[in-house]
């Protein structure tokens, strides 16, 4: 179960400069019903991230389990939609000593760092090891670069077996990647075509991974499933989460001039939802000179880093802490305590996580910053597939707010294209040329 508490992103309790009025919030009362039924008609279209939740995993759970019985690591080679969904999935909902102690291990080939690379390579052995290669485009630089590596070296290894050592996950139908499959007879997955790739999470994208680390995705997907049905049927807007989150996002940074919304979670399992969260919302609303600056930020860590700014800095962040309730197991302090100390005998370090959480929210409200609280039980499948979900469409629904397309990228294409160039790829050759006038040394 998810709550979201706002009361600290109220002018009631922050003040009218900073927070926002309840009158305001309800103005745009219309402005939900009306975009409230686009969304519900849109969901063949662009919405199409929405009909995740209802698709029939059997064959993902039959793979998976092929995996886990034939391999000992598994490594997802992708980047930006096509890893951090996976990466997310993996840190939050496994445990944390999941590749110490269980199998198989599991590493993400992202980057195109030659050090990182072999330092993955070194804490694998190739011939136990299955590769699921991860690309919507089936052409992006890094995850193509890393496959062609990691495929030279399995057939050096293993010969004509390399192929029962490949995954894909790709376009169903074009791309590189999605060929060369068919031609060489690997198994492949395919990506709704409809589903861009910050919005991949619960396609094979994310859920292939995570039924390969263990992770009950069917209760992922009922957590997804349940949010879509709250999402759908309740157009107001104090009662539907995900549209609330839009909103007070939306009004604190275009009338409050809140330009940065930091994520905050008190539970290090979740740090990886605050990257997966900042694809999400940078990506999606940073256009035509709009959006918000998503900033991660880690609590109790980074109240010894950060928190002197967010209180008595630049007046321009609105903070989301995230705050679990109960965890997988606590830590009570020792009686006996010498005198000084003494003040902590009895408590936990759970209680004493929360404490500093509730500590820092009275300082933030005494310094006026909104701020908000996404409240789970507990981390488990269902809290966080739910929590994808609420994201993902408070992201769709602020396309609307902004008057933006939220599910193009135009501005990180433009980067590949020119990398592309610089590569020497076929057809790239004006681009380079453009790339030859901007860049002057
Ligand atoms: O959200 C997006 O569309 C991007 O971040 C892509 O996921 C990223 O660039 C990787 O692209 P691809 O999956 O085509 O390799």
């Amino acid at each position: 179960m998810i709550k979201i508490d706002y009361t600290n992103a109220m002018a009631e309790t922050i003040g009218e400069r900073d927070g926002i009025l309840r009158e305001e919030l309800l103005s745009f009362r219309h402005f939900v019903v009306e975009t409230h039924t686009l969304i519900q008609k849109e969901k063949e279209r662009k919405f199409y991230f929405c009909k995740l939740p209802y698709q029939d995993t059997t064959e993902i759970k039959e793979f998976a389990e092929h995996i886990r019985e034939n391999f000992e690591y598994f490594v997802v080679i992708g980047i930006g939609g096509s890893s951090l969904g996976a990466k997310m999935l993996f840190e939050s909902l496994t445990d944390l000593n999941y590749n110490i102690e269980k199998s198989p291990k599991f590493f993400l080939l992202e980057n195109v760092d030659p050090e990182k690379f072999d330092s993955i390579l070194r804490q694998i052995d190739i011939k136990k090891t299955c590769f699921n290669v991860v690309t919507k485009s089936g052409s992006t630089v890094e995850t193509i670069a890393n496959f062609s590596i990691i495929l030279s070296m399995l057939k050096k290894e293993l010969g004509d077996r390399y192929r029962e050592h490949l995954v894909f996950t790709t376009d169903p139908e074009k791309g590189f990647l999605r060929k060369f499959g068919a031609s060489e007879g690997i198994k492949m997955f395919g990506i709704p075509p409809k589903v861009g790739g910050r919005f991949s999470v619960l396609s094979p994208v994310g859920l292939l991974p995570a039924a390969v680390l263990g992770i009950d995705i069917d209760q992922l997907l009922a957590g997804a499933k349940k949010m879509d049905l709250v999402c759908s049927i309740e157009e107001h807007v104090e009662h539907n989460p995900a549209y609330l989150i839009a909103l007070i996002h939306y009004i604190t940074n275009m009338r409050r001039g809140k330009t940065i919304s930091v994520m905050m979670p008190y539970a290090e399992k979740l740090a990886s939802f605050v990257d997966w969260y900042r694809q999400l919302w940078a990506e999606s609303l940073g256009k035509d000179g709009l959006g918000q600056t998503p900033v991660k930020a880690i609590g109790t860590v980074d109240q010894h880093s950060q928190i002197q700014l967010y209180r008595d800095g630049i007046r321009d962040k609105i903070i989301t802490f995230i705050q679990v309730d109960k965890m997988n197991t606590d830590y009570s302090i020792p009686d006996e305590l010498p005198e000084d100390i003494a003040y902590l005998t009895g408590h936990s370090l759970h209680e004493i996580l929360n404490k500093e959480l509730l500590g820092t929210k009275a300082a933030l409200i005494k310094s006026k910053v909104p701020n908000i609280t996404v409240i789970l039980d507990e981390i488990n499948p269902y809290n966080i597939g739910m929590l994808i979900y609420m994201y993902e469409l408070a992201t769709g629904f602020s396309g609307y707010l902004y008057k933006i397309n939220p599910f193009d990228q135009p501005a990180v294409e433009e980067g590949k294209n020119f990398t592309y160039a610089l590569m020497g790829r076929k057809g790239y050759e004006e681009k380079l040329e453009e790339f030859k006038e901007l860049y002057r040394e």
